[in-house]
């Protein structure tokens, strides 16, 4: 057992402290936890204000150390050089400890920016993803109970399950909720207060990403060109000239939207939330929407006719913030694209066959990236690109209640389609692929070259070395 004492009078004892911070857990485990554990608290407290105040880090110490003796030995600077990166620090005061900050939207959040860069300040490995890049929270989710759809249930797991693959490949976290944080905020409004404590959670994260449960990605290749949102702060898709001209409540859709983790997006969304079921002027609004757009046919004030009229009636105010994407699938209404799939899935087969090796060659999943640069680069110029979202509105797989404007089953197969066009992308990387999209159950080995080796067809080496298990 490490005892407190011997670690206090340690004379040089930072990397000690910083060996015992990472041990806590561990000796909390142990017997004479809860004694211990109040004695390393006193000590913790007492070090956070003598070392973690101004950290002089663990490899800061010993490369000064180092330095002035392998000077006084005449050895060549450059082993002085080598800078710690800044250490992360837990033991800080930060937007956490006020006691007055909440989660919920009830309360509006005050200096957010301010409070989001002490944090970032004070976690300086966390403040940007690999590469450099603005990191991104998923954000998605469902009801608390069971589906009454009998194939709800499943279909939600293969979207998440989508959703899963796209963040594995591209380094995004998820979050998949499944209760209603704030009841009265319920039906399309459900999402603002997820959104709101995903802020908080992750204010490592620049930018939320809002994907509605049924929506999947249907390109896992693409990712999201972020520098063109560098000036704004939310990004939906859409028509900017079916907002201002047709004002059609379907100019825009709400179902997928990307928001950055800021004071602005705060008080945005305290302001579009405000024309929800949690106001008193709920009941009003739906009559203001409903009269704005003529397209609208239900009475009660939805989120996306909201963000809309926003954009109508605050243009000024609004507009120069909200980035309106139609130039690639951000979001997708599937009934335009599902029965595309089939030749886009050949089309690709074809650029596959015909390009550069790289298209073909195996490689680890993590490598991904470089690959689907090469096949970016190589579909270019093709007459169709894999649609990036794919979003199955008005289909409901989990009541079952879709709109009906569609049969069951265009919707139910084409959600079958859609993710199976979408695996068979993830599918290929651990070696196998779904030869028929509508065939969820049965895969084939892809054989070596795939697809300049011969169709990937029953005829190749499946039963060869490929297939063996
Ligand atoms: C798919 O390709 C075939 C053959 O080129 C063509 O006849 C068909 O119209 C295409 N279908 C769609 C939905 O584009």
């Amino acid at each position: 057992m490490v005892s407190p004492e011997s670690q206090a009078q340690h004379p040089s004892s930072t990397m000690a402290k910083h060996a015992l911070l990472r041990n806590r857990a561990s000796l909390c485990f142990s017997d004479g936890c809860l004694f211990l554990g109040g004695v390393l608290m006193a000590l913790l407290l007492v070090w956070s204000f003598s070392s973690f105040a101004y950290p002089p880090s663990a490899s800061q110490t010993l490369a000064a150390s180092s330095s002035s003796a392998s000077a006084a030995a005449g050895a060549p600077p450059e082993c002085a050089a080598a800078a710690a990166p800044p250490r992360d620090s837990e033991e800080s005061d930060n937007f956490y400890d006020d006691p007055e900050l909440s989660y919920s939207m009830e309360r509006p959040m005050r200096g957010w920016d301010e409070k989001r860069r002490e944090w970032l300040r004070q976690h300086p490995s966390l403040a940007s993803g690999e590469g450099g890049r603005e990191r991104v929270v998923l954000v998605t989710g469902s009801q608390p109970s069971a589906c009454k759809n009998k194939i709800g249930d499943h279909l939600l797991l293969r979207f998440f399950k989508n959703k899963v693959d796209y963040c594995r490949l591209h380094g995004c976290d998820v979050f998949y909720n499944n209760v209603l944080l704030q009841p009265q905020m319920f039906s399309f409004w459900a999402k603002y207060p997820v959104v709101r404590a995903a802020m908080l959670a992750h204010p490592e994260a620049e930018w939320i990403w809002w994907i509605d449960s049924d929506a999947l990605f249907t390109d896992m290749d693409f990712e999201l060109p972020l520098e063109r949102y560098k000036g704004h702060n939310l990004v939906v898709h859409g028509w900017t000239n079916l907002i201002y001209e047709k004002k059609s409540w379907t100019s825009i859709n709400a179902g997928v939207f990307l928001i950055r983790n800021c004071q602005w997006s705060m008080d945005f969304m305290d302001v579009w939330a405000g024309m929800g079921p949690q106001s008193p002027e709920y009941e009003r609004w739906g009559h203001v929407l409903r009269s704005t757009f003529a397209d609208k046919l239900f009475p009660d004030s939805d989120d996306q006719s909201a963000l809309i009229y926003l954009l109508l009636t605050q243009k000024d105010r609004y507009g120069d913030k909200v980035y309106v994407e139609n130039e690639y699938y951000f979001e997708g209404y599937w009934e335009g694209i599902v029965g595309t799939l089939p030749n886009i899935t050949r089309e690709y087969e074809d650029m596959d066959r015909q390009g550069p090796p790289a298209l073909r060659r195996r490689h680890a999943e993590k490598a991904s990236r470089h690959y689907a640069a090469r096949r970016a680069e190589a579909a270019a110029g093709a007459a169709r690109k894999r649609p990036f979202v794919t979003h199955f509105t008005g289909c409901q797989p989990c009541s079952g209640n879709h709109n009906q404007m569609y049969s069951g089953e265009s919707c139910w197969n084409g959600m079958v389609k859609a993710l199976n066009f979408a695996d068979n992308q993830v599918l290929r990387r651990y070696g196998y692929v779904r030869p028929d999209l509508m065939d969820s159950a049965v895969v084939k080995p892809i054989p070596f070259d795939y697809p300049a080796g011969g169709d990937g067809g029953d005829g190749g080496d499946g039963g060869g070395g490929e297939g063996a298990r």
